[in-house]
């Protein structure tokens, strides 16, 4: 037996392991429950009581030898396996990375369109370029109205001009289309304008008419009314100043309460209380004969605004080129506004 010891004491100190499938190969042969020396205590019970006297500490010896190795092996490969996953801590939150935002005018264009979804308009688009009879005629301009000329308007060629509105959109639909119409149309506008804080040579409207039976001015009011207060807080309040437009009869211009001084009179609503955010009115009568609309039968409401001036109001923005220079330090400030 003691023969037996010193054999496997060779054998296990020579056994070597290179990772935990051989440290568990080496438990499986030595120490387990039919291993070689599991195997060796069972004849250690059969043997004479006075050679238990002299076997029992060299097998004793004998197992702590084959457990110290294992242990061994075991630290070494769960060492290995820590330093291959060191730096590599799989729960912790990913990198993060910068995600864009849509440009405060799609977020308030987005959000007029919303606003008039709710009580049934839906959208329509039309051309940049556009001819002189949708962008002027058919809404009225005299041929000597000073919108038409150079100075306001970028010409492509005769005849053919950047649309210096989207009013132009109203005419495309009615010519298409029988009322009830009930459209909103936003867009990208162009006029040949100095570049400043307050006005631009490319800035974007959104249109919206209602056409049908007995449409009257006091469903364009409480329609704006409604606008106003969705857009700027229920506390908004509007008011209507008579004005001229070709295209509308009778035609004004609406305020609104003054979000930022609350009336009490501030430099944006020039001490007024008020500040103008858009263009409406009856659409003439001769406008819808222009579309083949009976104006006996059908009348109809139009406004118009310009985006740029909502989102200033609406964000407190106070120099319009700021939407035009894609400057990261202002478009970011929208970019969880999504
Ligand atoms: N087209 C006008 C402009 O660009 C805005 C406008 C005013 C549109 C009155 C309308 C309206 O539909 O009824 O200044």
């Amino acid at each position: 037996m003691q023969e037996k010891i010193n054999e496997l004491i060779n054998e296990i100190n020579s056994f070597i392991a290179n990772d935990f499938k051989d440290a568990e190969e080496f438990r499986l042969k030595f120490l387990s429950k039919n291993g070689k020396v599991s195997l060796l205590f069972d004849e250690f019970k059969e043997v004479a009581a006075e050679q238990k006297k002299t076997l029992g500490k060299p097998l004793n010896e004998l197992k702590n030898l084959a457990q110290n190795r294992l242990n061994e092996f075991q630290e070494q490969f769960a060492k290995t396996v820590e330093k291959e996953t060191s730096g590599n801590d799989y729960t912790l939150p990913g990198d993060s990375y910068q995600t864009g935002g849509r440009h405060p005018l799609s977020l308030v264009r987005n959000q007029i369109i919303e606003i008039f979804n709710k009580i049934g308009f839906s959208v329509a688009d039309g051309p940049e370029i556009e001819d002189d009879w949708h962008n002027f005629s058919a809404l009225n301009f005299p041929k000597e109205h000073p919108a038409r000329d150079m100075q306001d308007t970028f010409f492509v060629e005769e005849n053919w001009a950047l649309r210096t509105h989207t009013s132009s959109i109203q005419i495309r639909v009615m010519e298409k289309q029988k009322p009830p119409l009930r459209l909103l149309a936003p867009g990208r506008v162009y006029r040949n304008e100095a570049i400043s804080a307050r006005a631009h040579c490319q800035f974007h409207q959104v249109e919206g008419f209602y056409i049908n039976k007995k449409v009257s001015f006091a469903d364009l009011k409480q329609t704006l009314l409604y606008f106003s207060k969705e857009m700027f807080g229920a506390q908004t309040k509007i008011r209507l100043r008579p004005s001229f437009f070709p295209f509308t009869e009778p035609s004004a211009e609406m305020d609104i309460s003054c979000m930022f001084c609350n009336q009490t009179g501030c430099n944006i609503c020039k001490q007024s209380g008020w500040v103008e955010i858009l263009g409406c009115g009856m659409i003439d009568p001769d406008v819808l004969k222009n579309c083949n609309i009976d104006p006996d039968e059908y009348s109809g409401f139009a406004f118009g605004m310009g985006i740029e001036r909502i989102t200033m109001l609406k964000y407190k923005i106070n120099d319009l080129r700021l939407f035009f220079e894609n400057d990261i330090q202002f478009l970011k400030q929208f970019s969880k506004t999504i």
